[in-house]
């Protein structure tokens, strides 16, 4: 499985910034969205081109565009739409296909509660966007639901990820590539990561 932690020194620093106690929720809306910039610049690195010949100021000219039906970006409700505007600012064009899962907070079960996906998925490339991988119950549903919708290329950006939850992502679904600006530590026992970011959704809503 294709795992990237992206160590580009901006990632760093911006992620160092995020994990400060008491960051306001401006901040940490801005950082969210500049790494995830960051990291979908690093995953789409390998996506394919076509060459054209187009009208230039000069005449005709050879010019290359990205292959293939428009890519999907998955922003997992609500934390993932913190990512959104970092994704878009790289790909303006893309579709945006939104589902809803929430982890129970004793179980920590993902309890799914909102679908709606971008049609021809068997056709695109999708963009998983959600700022933490902890015990990866929540990207393994979303997975489900692309898989079952036709797709079959499937990246991930997260802003932290737990080392137990890569392990269990890459046992349930080994084909997609995960890119994240830290491979964290571990999880405690109330499933958060450390030393993580708290509670990403709470920070970027401004929530509690
Ligand atoms: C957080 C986070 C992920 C999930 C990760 O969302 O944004 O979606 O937990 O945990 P997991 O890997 O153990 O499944 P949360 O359920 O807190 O919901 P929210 O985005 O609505 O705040
Ligand atoms: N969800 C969060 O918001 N933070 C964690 O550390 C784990 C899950």
């Amino acid at each position: 499985m294709k795992i990237v932690e992206v160590r580009h020194p901006l990632i760093r620093h911006k992620l160092g910034l995020m994990r400060r106690a008491g960051i306001s929720t401006k901040e940490f809306r801005e950082l969210a969205s500049e790494v995830a910039s960051l990291l979908t610049y690093e995953a789409t690195q390998d996506l394919e081109l076509v060459e054209q010949t187009i009208e230039g100021w000069a005449g005709p000219v050879d010019v290359q565009r990205i292959k293939g039906k428009k890519i999907t970006i998955v922003p997992i409700l609500r934390a993932g739409i913190g990512m959104l505007p970092g994704v878009l600012e790289l790909i303006p064009s893309a579709k945006v296909g939104v589902v809803g899962l929430q982890r129970d907070e004793h179980t920590l079960q993902p309890v799914a509660y909102y679908e709606k996906l971008t049609g021809r998925m068997d056709e695109r490339i999708a963009l998983i966007v959600d700022p933490m991988l902890a015990t990866a119950g929540t990207l393994i549903a979303t997975v489900d639901m692309l898989k079952a919708a036709g797709c079959t290329r499937i990246k991930g950006l997260f802003l932290v990820a737990a080392p137990e939850g890569l392990k269990r992502i890459e046992a349930a679904h080994p084909d997609i590539e995960i890119y994240t600006a830290s491979i964290d530590e571990r999880l405690n026992e109330q499933g958060y990561i450390l030393p993580g970011l708290g509670d990403a959704g709470d920070k970027i809503f401004g929530t509690k």
